[in-house]
């Protein structure tokens, strides 16, 4: 288990794979310099990477904590950090330091339900973390329902793991969508939040939504019409953040750090936060 101290003081990392998901988002394999995982994580939880001279930013451990190789991060290409990361190769050294947050209660919460997994966007990000420890862990849940969205086909993070895996597992069903009609796609067209009031589970689900926040307000409109209840919704937060550990003050909410407190939340928890959020 590590200590807050611990996991303040960045360890070096080697960017040892970098993949094309989207036009604006790449996925990045890190090891530590002698080939190893940095440190172990829970799904949900995050790690702030950093190139000296240039910046910090938090992201999400996309891969399974059942991967006791290494760590991925899928990132958006959009400022600073992310435009340098975007340009980094395969051998380039960086800092990470982590794993921060409150993950996805897997273990307890999650264990022997039937599971709803929505996404939008890079916010397929931290659920791939969480779809794919279920998938490694099959006995241990229900059923599995995935819904995800994106602008465009080319917009969909992971889309070969999706095709290639996801969609073959037995008691997994993936439910793909895009915004507008696009050339070569036979799928479903449309917004997620709406996609799901057409696809209507079952409300016996315990139901997982990460995206963009209008996207995940819509959804969970969308949940509550179909009887759910926020209790059984769980979604996660991203504020800016510097420390990850609760100290600076830069993510509070009200007397919430999301660093520390989140970035997972429970929807009912969400109605206890400050008019400020
Ligand atoms: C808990 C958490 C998990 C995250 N997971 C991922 C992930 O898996 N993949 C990913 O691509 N990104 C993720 N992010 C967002 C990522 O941290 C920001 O995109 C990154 O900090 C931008 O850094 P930059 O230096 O490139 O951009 P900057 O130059 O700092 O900013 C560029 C623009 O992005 C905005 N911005 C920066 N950070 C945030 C933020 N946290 N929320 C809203 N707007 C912001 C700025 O206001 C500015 O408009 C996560 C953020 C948090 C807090
Ligand atoms: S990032 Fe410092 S308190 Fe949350």
């Amino acid at each position: 288990m590590n200590t807050v101290n611990d996991t303040l003081i960045p360890v070096l990392g080697v960017i040892t794979d970098v993949r094309i998901d989207t036009p604006d988002v790449k996925t990045f394999r890190v090891v530590t310099p002698d080939g190893k995982k940095a440190f172990d994580h829970k799904p949900g939880q995050c790690a702030m990477l950093s190139i000296p001279g240039v910046g910090e930013a938090m992201f999400s451990i996309t891969s399974s904590p059942t991967n006791t190789e290494f760590m991925e991060f899928s990132i958006k290409k959009c400022g600073c950090v992310t435009d340098w990361l975007h340009q980094a190769e395969a051998g380039q050294q960086i800092t990470i330091r982590g794993p921060y947050g409150r993950p996805f209660p897997v273990d307890t919460e999650f264990k022997g339900k039937d599971l709803l997994f929505i996404a939008g966007g890079i916010g397929l990000a931290p659920l791939r973390s969480v779809i794919n420890y279920c998938r490694d862990n099959r006995a241990d849940y229900g059923t599995i329902d995935i819904v995800y969205g994106s602008r465009s086909m080319d917009d969909l993070v992971d889309y070969k793991e999706i095709v290639d895996e996801w969609t073959k597992d037995t008691d997994v069903h993936v439910h793909l969508t895009i915004d507008r009609e696009q050339q070569g796609w036979d799928g479903h067209v449309g917004f997620v939040p709406s996609y799901v009031k057409e696809l209507g589970f079952d409300t016996n689900k315990t139901a997982i939504i990460c995206g963009p926040p209008i996207m995940i307000k819509f959804t969970l409109d969308a949940m509550i019409e179909l009887g759910f209840d926020k209790t059984q919704v769980y979604t996660t937060m991203e504020l800016r953040m510097k420390c990850g550990v609760g100290k600076c003050g830069r993510c509070n909410i009200g007397a919430k750090y999301v660093c520390k407190d989140g970035p997972v939340f429970r929807c009912d928890e969400l109605d206890e936060l400050p008019d400020e959020y």
